[in-house]
């Protein structure tokens, strides 16, 4: 049985309405994107939305954390430095909408995201104090910098032959892996697991009840990934392939919890302290985050606007999203750009 146009789309496919509809179309949607309004916060009001922001210390969570408290938001706000959650919980009083507020707007608690017993004290004390969670953000991360064959002590020069890892090195790579994966994947798998339940009807399993499912009226889960997950970059080895896992985790996962909406959101360099949490250290090559990186008010702003909106996936810039498309496409030009990008030779 063959495929038939139907007649309304073949007369606006046939000349002299082809041009006509090829010139309207892309208005149409810029039109749509324009006028589009976001459809949680008719379900969760965005004065009180409960929001737990893993990673809050620091960089683009901490910044989150003071625009969705800035809005009018309860918010929890997580990492491991005590010292630096205090005084992020003083910032947000600062911000904080006096009218009606109270201390258990503000939530802190120094807890590590890739360790289970620190997520279930989280969510012991979201429960207790609000009784449930609207918005989790997961913005924890940390960095890995260098070539995986310098990670193993080889150094690699052009012209010259490499040496052999040694059994120290290998090993030595290995071990530095393993921290990229507990901050980049296993943190983020904690997470999950820790606040996302299955749907599940209470009357069934009255004391499994999913804390995100059944306490909100429009869960959403804000994963803050990034551009090197999706375009590949050198020196960003172990980086980009922890950051890739948890990407597919949640993207996976978003499908087997539909009744939870997931954002990835993938950022390209951000200004800031990031690659102080190298778990392998050593050189910065690409040029300074913080003359050309994003802004964090930027990058968190878009969060909390794709949270609203549910949104899947967000690139940053948003022309990222064809960079993507193109290394499929093109894969030799978007590695030399890469290797332009990261001051790369091989
Ligand atoms: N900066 C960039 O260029 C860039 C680009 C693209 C994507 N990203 C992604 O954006 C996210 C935020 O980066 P950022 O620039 O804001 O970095 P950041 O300033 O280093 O902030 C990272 C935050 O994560 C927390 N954290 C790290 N490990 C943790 C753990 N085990 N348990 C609990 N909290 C932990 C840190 O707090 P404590 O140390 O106090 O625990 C800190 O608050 C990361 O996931 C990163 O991969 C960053």
């Amino acid at each position: 049985m063959g495929f038939e146009i139907p007649p309304a789309v073949a007369t606006l496919l046939s000349t002299p309405w082809r041009n006509t509809t090829f010139a309207i179309l892309p208005l149409l949607f810029v039109r749509h994107c324009v006028l589009r309004k976001p459809t949680r916060p008719r379900k969760v009001p965005k004065i009180g939305e409960r929001v737990l922001v893993l990673g809050a210390s620091s960089g683009v969570g901490r910044t989150l954390a003071k625009q969705y408290v800035t809005r009018g938001a309860r918010v929890c706000v997580v990492g491991r430095r005590k010292a630096l959650l205090d005084e992020v919980k003083r910032e947000c009083y600062g911000t904080m909408p006096s009218l009606g507020s109270s201390s258990q707007d503000v939530l802190s608690i120094a807890a590590d995201f890739t360790k289970a017993e620190d997520m279930v004290k989280v969510r012991a004390l979201v429960e207790r104090e609000w009784g449930g969670l609207d918005t989790l953000v997961v913005s924890a991360g940390v960095s890995a910098l260098q070539p995986l064959m310098a990670v193993a002590g080889v150094e690699v020069k052009r012209g010259e032959t490499m040496q052999e890892a040694s059994q120290e090195g290998i090993q030595r790579a290995a071990e530095i892996a393993g921290a990229a994966v507990q901050g980049n994947y296993i943190g983020p798998l904690v997470a999950a697991v820790s606040f996302v339940r299955i749907f599940t009807p209470s009357f069934v399993i009255p004391t499994e009840i999913p804390l995100l499912s059944n306490t909100s009226k429009a869960p959403s889960i804000v994963l803050i990934n990034s551009l090197a997950s999706v375009i590949p970059a050198p020196t960003r080895t172990l980086y980009a392939s922890t950051k890739a896992a948890s990407l597919l985790l949640y993207q996976a996962l978003s499908i087997e919890h539909p009744n939870i909406t997931f954002t990835c959101v993938m950022p390209s360099t951000i200004e800031g302290d990031f690659r102080a949490s190298a778990v392998d250290s050593g050189l910065v090559r690409e040029k300074d985050p913080n003359k050309h990186g994003l802004k964090r008010d930027d990058v968190a702003r878009r969060c909390i606007r794709a949270a609203d909106y549910g949104e899947k996936a967000v690139f940053m810039p948003a022309t990222m999203r064809f960079g993507h498309l193109l290394y499929w496409i093109w894969p030799s030009f978007v590695e030399r750009r890469a290797m332009k990008k990261y001051n790369f030779s091989a």
